[in-house]
Order: structure tokens, then C-alpha cells, then sequence
């Protein structure tokens, strides 16, 4: 059986964040399910928010996350996040990481851009492709490190648990292998870093591998999970999408885009002061209900109001991918649609990343650290991600001078089945079938009689489901079908637990804020009941 001392599941911004920051202190596996680069951070169009502009402040900056939070973030965490925003910046610079700049006085300035929500220009960015930047520099740091393994197209199926010593401990995980078989890897310490959830719906911006492993996972070792109800939907994708929605970065209105009628109206005023800058949840429900008013499938994104060439350089990915659709930006407006984006909710964990789980940590994406709270601000998500990446490392570090080698649990039964090709065809079926029903009943505007519907349906497909995982062999398709039900359902169930309106979640049934209480956190822990398959 394979040992390690650090076991990092996914290899994004955070997984290989916390390996380079562990990496001298014990020898570190990173696995992840397709090729190294592949991770909703390879994505990032807009950038870094950061304090570091003359007119900023990091009071500014934590007002704005909290205001877009809606009462729900953990003031502390966002406080860690933005004041130590700066230091990581450089630390990215540190590794080889560089950002877009202009020459004052001789003098190289970061470039600075601007998004929904913020009070101040405070996006660092590369050009329109920051995390193909980020990440490619990251994974050839991690490759350069004798103490970090990477094993690609590499699926963690589930944690392993050591109950020896009386309470759960996590002491690895089971791993699908390029080969198709079931191992083992045993760590002292796991880290969860598997990303988001965005492929759970029909419509969304994420690539294939953000289906929501890390929080089923936990889930279903009984870690505790919460706010699954706040999925945010960017509010500007290119229409028509495919599986993977193409992003028209909100930098696009921080660069004066402007969102418009069919008939041309500027309609984003009447919703909010801050017009087409706006926190993300109201526009893209202002889109959502501009859309259903007028019978029409998408709104339009201007930005010809800037002279082609400033266009051209500040988003060259943008205007030739919309190129190669026959949409020349700086000339035509681009056809725009809402697609889930981020799920802001995650499996719990404290400020340096420990889960309620002992020697599980997680970080970026898949956690619920309390910094986003109901709604995420723009931008806040790969910061979140390299500052509390960092904490965690430095807690990893000290446990692993503390712990001792793992025991070594029972291991798993592998069922001997055979897998047809009628098999195949009801993974692709069922994972379709979930995906509309969640665009359809569980997407930005709710009612409780279309959460219930998608209750019941979603809870007969994930029980067919998870009899045919009893029967086939596993396979990474099978696999992420399994975790999109069940993450599916606890998004559903955690949207029917909350009897208000508030940050991204938003109900027909109670349009408003419950103000009778103090706002709080949905938060679910697996039920263990030896007739639930949930
Ligand atoms: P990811 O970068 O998603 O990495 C997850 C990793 O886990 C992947 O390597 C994946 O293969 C692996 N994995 C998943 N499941 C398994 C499994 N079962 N076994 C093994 N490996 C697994 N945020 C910003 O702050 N600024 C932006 O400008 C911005 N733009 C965005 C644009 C797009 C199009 C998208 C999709 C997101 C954007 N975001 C942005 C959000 C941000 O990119 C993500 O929240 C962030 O990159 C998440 O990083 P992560 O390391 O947590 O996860
Ligand atoms: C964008 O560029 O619009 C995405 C920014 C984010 O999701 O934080």
C-alpha cells in the first residue's frame, strides 16, 4: 500500500498552493482526476481582488465582501483574507507568477482592474487568462519539487477512515487509477482541494471535473458540509453554450461594458444604484427577469464603447474566442446569459483548513471557511484559496511533526462486476437528467413546490444510482454521477431548509430576509442510519 505523509486531492490554485508550502517538510502526493492543469483555476479571467491601490483600504475591501455576503460571513476570516492579500501577491510573484503592469515614472505598477460589488479597482490580473497563468506556473513549481509526486487522471473515490482509536480519523483516501483499479494511499494528513460543483447544473462555466467529489466525499465520511443552497450563477456567459459555458469576465463592466435590451435599453439602473456593477446575484437575477419579461433567451453585453485596440489587449481571450464564434466585440454587441458559476458553500472547516474530521483539512473551492458567506464577491475566490491554502499548510505542518504513521483500516471489497455498454449508457443519461432538472427547479429564482419536485425526482435517480454502483465496476463517470446525486440532493435540501431570501439564494415563497432571528448557516452532517444511502 502507497504512504505518504501529505495527500493533496485536486490540483488547482489550493492543492498545489498547500503541496509547495508543505513539500520541505514531508513527502507530498498530489492526485488529480484528468491532467495536472485541468481545474476550474486554469479559468480565471478577472483576477485577484487585493488591496493595493492608493485610493484602496483594507477596510474598504472587507466592507465589500461583507455587504455582498449578506450576513452570513465569519468577519474574522474575511479579515485574514484581505489583509494578508498583499503578502501572498508577492508570494505568487515569488514562485514566477506575473501580472499584467504599466510604467509609472519608471516605476512597474501592477495593473489594477475593477468588478461587481467592489468600491475600488483592486482586481490583479493577466490580461483576460489569469489562471491559465496561476496554474501553469504552479504545476511547473510543484514538478521542479523532489518531495511532490503528481499522479494524473487519478479519481479519489472515497476518504479512508481509521476507527481504531475510537473517534473517525481520516487517514487517506481510495483512488481510481489511470489502469481502472481501486488503491489505497494512505496519508497522515489529507487534503481536500477538489474545486466546485458547477457540472451539477445543465448550465455553467465549470470544466467537467467540478462535480463536486470533495464535498460528497466528505458527506459521506460525516464531515459536516454547509450553505449548499448559495450556488452563484455569473451573470454573463456567451450564448449558446455548450457543456462547459464560455465566461465574459465581469472585468468587461469594470472596463464599461454595458448590459442591454434587445431594443437596446441599459436596463441594469433600475435594478441597482451600481447599475452594471452591482453585486452578482442582483444582476444576474436582473438578467434572469429581463429574460422572462420579454420571452427572450439572452440580454446583450456591450463594450463597443471602448476604442478596439484598448479592447483588444486588455481581453484577447475573450475577443478571439468570440472571434472564432463571428462575434467581433469591439464592433457587436455579445449575446449573454447566466450559467452557474461557484458554489460558496463547502465542507466546514475552521481558519487554518481542519474539517470536522481529524487529519482532513480543506481549502479553495470545496471548503466553507465563512468567508463568502451568502454571496461570493468577485474575485475573492482564488485569494481565499492561496491565503487560507497557506494557513492550512503552516497547521498540516505542525500536525505532521505531532502525529504518528496512520493504521491501516480494512480494505475495500471490489465488487466483481461486469461493465456494459448499457451501463454507460444510463451514467450519461442520469448525470443529463439531474443536470436539467437542476437548472430547471433549483436555479437563481426558487419556489418550494419546484424544490420539492426536484426533490423527489433527484432522490429516485440517486437511489437507481447508487444500486447500480453496488452492481457495476467503477469507473470516473460512475463515480462523479454518484457524487453529482448526492450533491444534488443536499443543494436541494439545504435550499428547502431556508425560509428567506438572502444573498444567492432567492424563493418565490419567502421573497425576504428573515429578520426575526440573527442570519444563519445551513448546516448538514450525514445521518447514520444503517437503512440510509444517503
Ligand atoms: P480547482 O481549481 O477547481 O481545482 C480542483 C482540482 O481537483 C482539479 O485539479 C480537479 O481535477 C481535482 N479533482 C476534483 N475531483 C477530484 C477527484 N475526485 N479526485 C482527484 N482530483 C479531483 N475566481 C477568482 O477569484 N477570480 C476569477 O477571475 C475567477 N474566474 C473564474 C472563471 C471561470 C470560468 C471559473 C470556472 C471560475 C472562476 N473563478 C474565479 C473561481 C475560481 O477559479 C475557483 O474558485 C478556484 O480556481 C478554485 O480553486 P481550487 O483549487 O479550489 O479548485
Ligand atoms: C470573472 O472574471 O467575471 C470571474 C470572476 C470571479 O468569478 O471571481
Amino acid at each position: 500500500m502507497e504512504r505518504v505523509d501529505f495527500l493533496v486531492i485536486g490540483s488547482g490554485i489550493a492543492g498545489l498552493t498547500s503541496a509547495l508550502e508543505v513539500a520541505d517538510h514531508g513527502t507530498v502526493m498530489v492526485i488529480t482526476k484528468k491532467q495536472d492543469t485541468e481545474s476550474n483555476t486554469n479559468y480565471a479571467q478577472g483576477g485577484i481582488a487585493t488591496v493595493l491601490g492608493p485610493e484602496d483600504s483594507f477596510e474598504q475591501h472587507i466592507q465589500d465582501t461583507i455587504r455582498a455576503g449578506s450576513g452570513l460571513c465569519n468577519r474574522r476570516a474575511v479579515e485574514i483574507m484581505v489583509r494578508e492579500g498583499p503578502q501572498r501577491i508577492i508570494n505568487l510573484q515569488r514562485w514566477g507568477i506575473e501580472f499584467s503592469y504599466y510604467y509609472e515614472n519608471d516605476r512597474k505598477v501592477l495593473a489594477l482592474g475593477r468588478e461587481g460589488g467592489h468600491s475600488r479597482e483592486r482586481i490583479v490580473h493577466k490580461a483576460d487568462y489569469t489562471g491559465r497563468e496561476v496554474e501553469s506556473i504552479l504545476v511547473k513549481r510543484c514538478q521542479e519539487h523532489d518531495s511532490i509526486r503528481i499522479l494524473e487522471h487519478s479519481a479519489a473515490v472515497d476518504l479512508m477512515l481509521s476507527r481504531n482509536s475510537g473517534r473517525a480519523r481520516c487517514v487517506g483516501a481510495y483512488i481510481l487509477t489511470r489502469e481502472g483499479e481501486l488503491e489505497p494511499i494512505l496519508a497522515r494528513i489529507t487534503m481536500l482541494s477538489t474545486g466546485g460543483c458547477g457540472q451539477v447544473y445543465l448550465h455553467n462555466t465549470n470544466p467537467t471535473i467540478a462535480t463536486g467529489d470533495g464535498i460528497a466525499m466528505a458527506y459521506r465520511a460525516g464531515a459536516r458540509v454547509s450553505n449548499l443552497e448559495f450556488m452563484q450563477f455569473h451573470p454573463t456567459t456567451l450564448y449558446p453554450s455548450s457543456d462547459q459555458a464560455f465566461l465574459i469576465s465581469e472585468a468587461v463592466r469594470g472596463f464599461g461594458g454595458v448590459l442591454r435590451r434587445s431594443d437596446g435599453e441599459a436596463f441594469m439602473k433600475r435594478y441597482h444604484p451600481q447599475g452594471d456593477l452591482a453585486p452578482r446575484d442582483i444582476v444576474a437575477r436582473a438578467i434572469d427577469q429581463e429574460m422572462k419579461n420579454r420571452g427572450e433567451d439572452f440580454v446583450y453585453l456591450d463594450v463597443t464603447g471602448r476604442r478596439p485596440d484598448e479592447v483588444r489587449e486588455r481581453f484577447p481571450n475573450i475577443y478571439s474566442h468570440c472571434l472564432s464564434r463571428n462575434i467581433n466585440i469591439t464592433k457587436e454587441w455579445i449575446p449573454v446569459v447566466p450559467a452557474a458559476h461557484y458554489m460558496c458553500g463547502g465542507v466546514v472547516t475552521d481558519l487554518g483548513g481542519r474539517t470536522s474530521i481529524p487529519g482532513l483539512y480543506a481549502t479553495g473551492e470545496v471548503a466553507s471557511s465563512g468567508v463568502h458567506g451568502a454571496n461570493r464577491l468577485a474575485s475573492n475566490s482564488l485569494l481565499e484559496a492561496v491565503v487560507l491554502a497557506h494557513h492550512a499548510a503552516g497547521r498540516v505542518v505542525k500536525e505532521l511533526i505531532d502525529t504518528t504513521e496512520p493504521e491501516v483500516p480494512f480494505t475495500p471489497d471490489i465488487p466483481p462486476t461486469i461493465y456494459t455498454e448499457e451501463e454507460w449508457v444510463l451514467v450519461s443519461h442520469d448525470r443529463f437528467q439531474i443536470r436539467k432538472l437542476m437548472w430547471d427547479y433549483v436555479g437563481i429564482v426558487r419556489s418550494t413546490l419546484r424544490l420539492e419536485r426536484a426533490r423527489r425526482r433527484v432522490d429516485l435517480i440517486r437511489n437507481e444510482v447508487y444500486d447500480l454502483c453496488r452492481r457495476a465496476r467503477m469507473t470516473t463517470g460512475l463515480v462523479e454521477l454518484r457524487n453529482i446525486a448526492l450533491v444534488a440532493t443536499l443543494i436541494i435540501r439545504s435550499a428547502l431548509r431556508r425560509r428567506e431570501s438572502r444573498g444567492l439564494h432567492y424563493t418565490t415563497d419567502y421573497p425576504d430576509r428573515d429578520s426575526s432571528r440573527p442570519p444563519r448557516n445551513t448546516v448538514l452532517v450525514r445521518r447514520r442510519r444503517k437503512s440510509s444511502t444517503v
